[in-house]
């Protein structure tokens, strides 16, 4: 029996439906730019158990995936991963790279995630890095095709600035875009600036890449005080700062059980306000907000 906390599944705008705080990442498992096959057991067994372990604290497991990792094996792992789990519960991302922004090619790149997935359905669609050589309006027609033809169910966008979101949502009619997926961590505070209180204001999640800095956050001394503290690892303390702000899910990617473990179990309690504030300040301290 599952006792779903629910501030730490986040709700999308305009529906009832929620997405964990906590996903699972997937850069680098099944290769960077090209497929790498030389660990597909051990890959789709970390994701199984991830997606299994979710389910079980949450209800959920989310997946963060794209074509562009691995040249699309990363899919294919998602796919034969999430192959024993009900579909519903298992909130799958993935994108569409910059160089297929074009109407029919975003289209096709749909269809091809879609076979690598062996789903029929992709829950949130988007455009991985915007392309100033390719009109938005094309891009987000195609996208709006997808989301009427129920092949994708949601849609957003990637690395995407204030300007160009709303530029984005101005070629929608009928749906908005619901993420905002961005590199945010507390060694990288940019997107406070503008995008993080844009999308506040317009309910649109924020999901944080890289919120480890590829294990750069665990080293902070005030990040090892407050795992002393808490009886908690680094990693978690890290991870809880960022979904302890409305509409902030984050995604860290990791292959080892213990650390998916870890990372899926920041979910269920929250640091103190007073530290949240203290993680809060400490770049305004040492690095700024530029
Ligand atoms: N939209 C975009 O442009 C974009 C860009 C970058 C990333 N992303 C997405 O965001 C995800 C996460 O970002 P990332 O992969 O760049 O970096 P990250 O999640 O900050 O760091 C991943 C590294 O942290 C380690 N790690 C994970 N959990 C840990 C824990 N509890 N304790 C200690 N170490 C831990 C992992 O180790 P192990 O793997 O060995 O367990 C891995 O080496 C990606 O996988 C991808 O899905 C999106």
């Amino acid at each position: 029996m599952v006792t779903i906390d629910f501030s730490d599944l986040k709700p999308i705008k305009n529906s009832t439906d929620r997405i964990p705080a906590i996903g699972l990442g997937t850069w680098k498992i099944g290769g960077n730019f090209v497929p790498d096959y030389s660990k597909d057991t051990l890959w789709i067994d970390a994701l199984r158990y991830g997606i299994e372990y979710s389910i079980e604290k949450i209800g959920f497991a989310l997946i963060d995936t794209a074509e562009l990792y691995g040249a699309g094996h990363s899919e294919e792992l998602v796919g034969e991963a999430i192959k024993d789990f009900p579909r519903e519960r298992v909130f799958i991302v993935t994108k569409v790279k910059s160089e297929n922004l074009r109407y029919e090619r975003v289209i096709r790149s749909a269809k091809a995630s879609l076979e690598r997935l062996k789903t029929n359905y992709i829950d949130l669609y988007l455009v991985h890095w915007p392309n100033p050589r390719i009109p938005l309006s094309e891009t987000m027609r195609a996208l709006e095709k997808l989301y009427n033809e129920g092949i994708v169910r949601y849609i957003g966008v990637s690395n995407f600035d204030v300007r160009l979101m709303e530029e984005a949502r101005t070629y929608l009619s009928v749906t908005d875009i619901i993420v905002n997926q961005i590199k945010y961590s507390l060694l990288d505070r940019h997107a406070e600036k503008e995008i993080i209180p844009y999308c506040q204001k317009e309910k649109i999640i924020v999901m944080a890449y890289t919120p480890l800095e590829h294990g750069k956050v665990l080293r902070l001394e005030i990040i090892r005080k407050l795992a002393e503290k808490y009886g908690r690892s680094p990693a978690q303390i890290a991870l809880n700062w960022l979904i302890s702000k409305p509409l902030i899910v984050t995604i860290p990617k990791a292959e080892k059980k213990k650390h998916i473990k870890e990372n899926i179990d920041t979910m269920g309690w929250r640091l103190h306000e007073e530290d949240v504030k203290l993680l809060d300040e400490l770049n305004v301290r040492k690095i700024g907000r530029s």
